[in-house]
């Protein structure tokens, strides 16, 4: 097979004695794609590409990533403006309807979050049966398909009507409380209702951290580095849990069951269970007192992989690690915290950086490296890491189940496969089996 994709807006791939013209499909940042939507059908012949490393699954307008420039876009925005400047609500409002919001639209966006963010009473009754070991992940995931039936409306809904911001008004504000209340139940304390005169880091804040016999009162600068950690988390583009959703979406699957698997597949140390992963594997070091040397030399005969390093993409740096980074220093010494983790994070950063083994891979830190200190510093246990990513990730998981939802021309996500097992065999009757 040879392909010519010479400066056309076609590319010709000859197959055997097939010669066939497919389509260049071009990007707004001038990103190429051949659309192989005859392939099979003209040639007989399907693509295989193992991990989707040169697939592109669909075309979306929401959010752009350069890997080998190191930039991260919300519809156009780039993320270091966004962090700066804007708050996780406004960026989730930005992803899911396409434009910043007005200050009327955000102020009805952020009152119907704080007025959803109550779960039905019937629903405390779940949590007793969690046992209080029960990952949060796995609580998360199972409540969010939960709260569906709560809500019979979100199972009815096809097309995106105009309940749709309601909906998903329930949805942000709905996670946030379920997360808290897991976590209150895994340390064995009442669940704290959420507070409608609070905002949405403030309320989950409360609900992680209030008791009945005190009322926990967030510093701003916790505040604002929650809001931003979210912001840094809300979207990435084709990732393995937003294709998830959109894979389950394209059955026409309900938005709370879309982000339950979203949820699953976030929790896979690969993915957002790496911002887990890395925390324990920092204490590990720090608890067995390792060499961090020694360590590097380890990841390099491939005994495990360092946590929080490489990125399928980003091939220079990942842009939320640089923000995170600056936002765990500037964090901790405005709480005065003094994180035994951090200098172990920076020797393990340093010797990879100075090592060919990450230098010849392009594997650098990935936005779980430093999200972890960022989380500690503000108190959140480090099982409820990968929630964490979860809440922040949401509005994204929504802007591409609705983008999907919106496309006249989206179809079930059906791929097909290579087959390599046994060819047609006969039956063999149990007594007679070798
Ligand atoms: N530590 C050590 N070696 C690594 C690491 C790592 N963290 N990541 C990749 N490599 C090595 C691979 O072993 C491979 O080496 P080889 O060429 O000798 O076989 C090479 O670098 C290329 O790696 P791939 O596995 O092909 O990269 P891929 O794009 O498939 O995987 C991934 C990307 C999953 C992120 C990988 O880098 C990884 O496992 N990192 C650690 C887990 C992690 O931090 N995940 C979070 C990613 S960000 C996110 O999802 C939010």
């Amino acid at each position: 097979m040879t392909v010519d994709t010479a400066m056309s807006d076609t590319s010709t791939i000859q197959v055997g004695d097939t010669s066939l013209e497919l389509p260049v499909v071009v990007g707004t940042e001038n990103e190429h794609a051949i659309d192989i939507g005859t392939l099979r059908a003209k040639t007989g012949y399907i693509t295989l590409d193992s991990g989707y490393g040169n697939t592109g699954s669909c075309k979306s307008s929401i959010t752009y990533i350069d890997g080998e420039k190191g930039i991260l876009r919300y519809r156009g925005y780039p993320i270091e403006v966004l962090a700066e400047h804007s708050t996780f609500l406004e960026v989730a409002w930005l992803l899911i309807y396409g434009e910043l919001p007005k200050a009327d639209e955000l102020k009805r966006f952020e009152d119907e979050i704080k007025n959803h963010a109550m779960l039905h009473q019937d629903m405390r009754h779940h949590f007793e049966g969690f046992p209080a070991t029960a990952h949060p992940m796995a609580v998360l995931s199972s409540m969010i398909n939960a709260t569906s039936c709560y809500h019979p409306e979100m199972l009815e809904m096809g097309a995106i009507d105009e309940s749709f911001p309601s909906l998903v008004a329930k949805l942000i504000a709905k996670v946030a409380t379920i997360a808290a209340f897991s976590h209150k139940k895994s340390v064995g304390e009442p669940q704290r209702y959420p507070d409608p005169s609070l905002g949405y880091c403030d309320n989950f804040l409360h609900g992680m951290f209030s008791r009945p016999y005190g009322r926990y009162t967030a510093e701003p600068e916790v505040v604002r580095a929650l809001d931003q950690f979210l912001m840094l988390h809300a979207d990435h583009e084709q990732n393995c849990s937003t294709s998830t959703v959109r894979m389950v979406g394209s059955s026409q699957a309900n938005l709370f069951a879309s982000m339950a698997s979203g949820v699953c597949a976030l929790w896979g140390p690969l993915h957002g269970g790496a911002n887990q992963r890395c925390i324990e594997m920092l204490k590990m070091i720090r608890r067995e007192k390792l060499d961090v040397k020694k360590v590097v030399e380890r990841v390099k005969r491939k005994e495990f992989k360092l946590m929080g390093f490489g990125h399928r993409v980003y091939k220079s740096s990942d842009p939320r690690a640089t923000i995170l980074k600056q936002a765990s220093d500037d964090l901790l010494s405005k709480l005065g915290v003094d994180d035994p983790l951090l200098p172990i994070a920076q020797e393990l950063e340093a010797v990879a950086r100075s090592d060919d083994y990450f230098l010849e891979r392009n594997l650098y830190p990935n936005v779980d490296f430093y999200s972890g200190i960022t989380l500690r510093a503000i108190g959140i246990p480090v099982e409820m890491f990968t929630v964490m990513f979860a809440i922040g990730r949401m509005p994204g998981w929504i802007a591409h189940w609705k983008e999907q939802h919106e496309n006249p021309s989206a179809r079930i996500s059906r791929p097909r496969q290579v087959y390599t097992g046994a060819t047609e065999r006969d039956y063999t009757p149990i007594g007679q089996r070798a």
